[in-house]
């Protein structure tokens, strides 16, 4: 038997240019750094926010000026990502606006923080819904389309705490531990679904599925950890200080890439060491 393998068509850097991405919680933190750095690479992108207009029309702004874009190639669109209702509408408009989609980048999410005893039962509910079933339900809208097309990739953003669990934040946890579950399932089932339709290149970019698990990142996210708590946690990291945005969004750039089409069902550790 000889194996053997065409060279990779691509190399990271060209390839995002005719792709749509929608990035949940793209206006701002974690999420605005990734949308920049897509748009960086050429894609058209469709930030995705909650309620807070004011910092998406800033965001907006912002890519005008350093990318100069023009003709809709950065859109916002509110929309709660805790209604499954809102996460197929979504899709639905993002499509109907750019035409495809290609990229998708599960990123908003919630914390709402109390120890197991404390918790209420709104408190384990919304964290649900935002940062596992609005993933569960924008995947299930966007698979289907990328699977047709024969390209897609989709990319969760999880966390160091679904790895480690941490006090206080039993939900947040456990959503961030089920996008595990959740990436390596759709990982199985894109690839299953892509081989069933005979649109299956083995050479091609295919459609992967991967999650992220960001360490502790600057961002509005960390503003109601007490300073003395946040020094602790810094003192654990052995890197000795927190993320960028930026530093994440370096690797959700890479899994987005053509030239990434290997890499599927996969956890990526951004977290300056905290966890290994
Ligand atoms: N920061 C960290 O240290 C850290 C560490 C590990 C993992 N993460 C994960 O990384 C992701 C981004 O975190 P971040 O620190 O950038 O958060 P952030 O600064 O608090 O921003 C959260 C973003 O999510 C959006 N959002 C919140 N609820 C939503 C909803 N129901 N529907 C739609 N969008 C919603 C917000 O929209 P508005 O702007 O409209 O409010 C905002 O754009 C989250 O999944 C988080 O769990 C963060």
């Amino acid at each position: 038997m000889t194996i053997t393998a065409p060279l990779a068509p691509t190399t990271v850097g060209q390839s995002l240019q005719d792709r749509v991405a929608l990035v949940t919680g793209g206006t701002r933190g974690i999420g605005a750094a990734i949308s920049r750095s897509l748009v960086g690479a050429g894609a058209t992108v469709a930030a995705a926010y909650a309620g807070n207009t004011i910092r998406a029309r800033d965001f907006l702004d912002e890519c005008r000026s350093e990318f100069g874009t023009e003709n809709e190639r950065v859109t916002a669109h509110q929309s709660d990502v805790g209604s499954a209702d809102h996460c197929r509408r979504l899709v639905a408009d993002v499509v109907e606006r750019h035409g495809r989609i290609d990229i998708l980048v599960n990123n908003a999410g919630i914390t709402i923080d109390r120890t197991a005893a404390r918790m209420t039962d709104d408190d384990w509910q919304q964290v649900l819904d935002v940062n596992l079933s609005g993933p569960f339900y924008l995947a299930q809208a966007a698979l289907g389309r990328m699977v047709e097309r024969g390209s897609g990739r989709i990319v969760m953003i999880s966390s160091v705490i679904g790895e480690t669990g941490n006090i206080g934040q039993a939900n947040y946890a456990a959503t961030k531990s089920g996008l595990f579950g959740l990436t390596k399932t759709l990982a199985r089932e894109a690839a299953f679904q892509l081989a069933k339709s005979g649109r299956q290149d083995p050479y091609g970019p295919g459609v992967t599925v991967n999650a992220v698990t960001p360490g502790f990142i600057a961002t509005d996210m960390l503003e109601h950890i007490p300073a003395k708590v946040l020094d602790r946690i810094v003192g654990q990291v052995p890197l000795g200080r927190l993320g960028r945005p930026e530093e994440v969004a370096r690797l959700v750039r890479f899994l987005a890439d053509d030239a990434s089409a290997y890499i599927t069902g996969q956890v990526w550790g951004v977290n300056g060491g905290l966890d290994m």
